[in-house]
């Protein structure tokens, strides 16, 4: 035995417990982590009374999380195993979303850690989606890449450390997310769009060529020219009475959209010698992108870290995982956090 191991062989201090609450959308959901091992994860969803009305209805929404939220937290601590007093913080999404949804989830948190003694720590919605990644494999460590693709942002992103990214490149009008939603819309298909264009998609060819992104040296994105061509494409076809595959469409869309996501995550892993790519957010749970990624990042020799498909769209063990960073960094909130409708990803370059 070497020395250093007989100094500093000290047996570990139990890592955190770690309670999540999410309800920036329609799931209200809550999870408990134990360091980076999930021990549970409880996702209420109102989609079905949301897909009434074609989108999420934001005081539909509140309401739903106001019924399900005690729900959600005494089912998340029942069911790993813990009691509530084990807990060493409570981590609660307060932004971005909808104010009213996220008040829900916010109030309960605060009244949840000041009941148990315990720090409140607030965390960025879009943070948690990026720090899934440390949950579907407790090994990986910066620095690698983050492949963000979500209803709000699309980005990659170099991560430096757990808490310090760079934006190497961003969508410059639409996330893709939103452009699953259009394409679902002007198809005729109902909410949720992106599921709903996937499954179509897989009865269609790629055979349509819509304009792929930015070709350029850059990581930049653009979606709205590709939501363009499709609205207008369709519009078009009615227009002149002509028939047209709908699915060829979605599989056309599809294509355009994902491809170029694998292909600038690779590349930005090849140019920052970056042997590791971490993806993350709800368009990430799509099959026909999960698949683009395992096939070049096999090519390339480069490690996929692919969160299951249940931990890219809304969840709270994301949220507990990135409630695990901000509490290793010490960094927790008062009872005064508010919730915030916007939180900018950061502005390109180093944060
Ligand atoms: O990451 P997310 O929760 O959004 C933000 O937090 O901003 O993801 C929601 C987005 C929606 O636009 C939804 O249509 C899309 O993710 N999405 C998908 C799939 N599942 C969810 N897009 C394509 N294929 C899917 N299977
Ligand atoms: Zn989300």
């Amino acid at each position: 035995m070497k020395y250093t191991d007989q100094v500093f062989a000290l047996p570990r201090k139990e890592e955190p417990l770690i309670l999540g609450i999410e309800s920036s959308c329609d799931e209200t959901a809550a999870a408990v982590v134990r360091g980076r091992a999930l021990l549970s994860n409880v996702v209420l969803s109102s989609a079905a009374e949301q897909a009434k009305y074609g989108g999420v209805v934001p005081e539909i929404a509140s309401r739903a999380h106001t019924e399900a939220i005690g729900e959600a937290v005494g089912r998340a601590v029942k069911e790993a195993g813990v009691l509530a007093s084990d807990l060493d913080a409570v981590a609660v999404t307060y932004g971005a979303g909808l104010v009213g949804a996220l008040l829900v989830g916010l109030s309960f948190a605060k009244a949840y850690a000041f009941a148990l003694g315990v720090p409140l720590i607030g965390v960025n919605h879009i943070r948690g989606h990026m720090a899934a990644a440390y949950l579907a494999d407790p090994s990986l460590e910066p620095p690698f890449i983050t492949l963000l693709a979500s209803g709000g942002h699309t980005a990659i992103l170099y991560t430096r450390t757990a808490e310090e990214f760079e934006i190497l490149g961003s969508t410059r009008d639409d996330a893709a997310g939103e452009a699953f939603d259009k394409a679902a819309r002007v198809l005729g298909l109902p909410y949720p769009g992106g599921p709903n264009v996937e499954k179509l998609a897989r009865e269609g060819k790629n055979c349509i060529a819509f304009p792929k992104m930015f070709s350029g040296a850059g990581y930049d994105f653009s979606y709205s020219g590709l939501k363009t061509a499709v609205v207008n494409y369709c519009h078009n076809k009615e227009q002149k009475g002509e028939p047209f595959s709908r699915a060829d469409v979605a599989a056309s869309f599809q294509s355009a959209a994902c491809d170029v996501l694998a292909e600038r995550a690779v590349r930005a892993a090849k140019e920052k010698r970056c042997r590791t790519i971490a993806a993350g957010g709800g368009v990430i749970a799509n099959g026909y992108l999960r698949e683009k990624l395992i096939e070049v990042c096999a090519k390339e020799g480069i490690r996929l870290v692919l969160p299951e498909k249940k931990y890219c769209t809304d969840n709270a063990a994301m949220i507990a995982a990135e409630g695990l960073v901000q509490y290793r960094a010490g960094n927790f909130s008062d009872l005064s956090l508010n919730a915030s409708a916007h939180i900018p990803l950061g502005k390109k370059g180093k944060q």
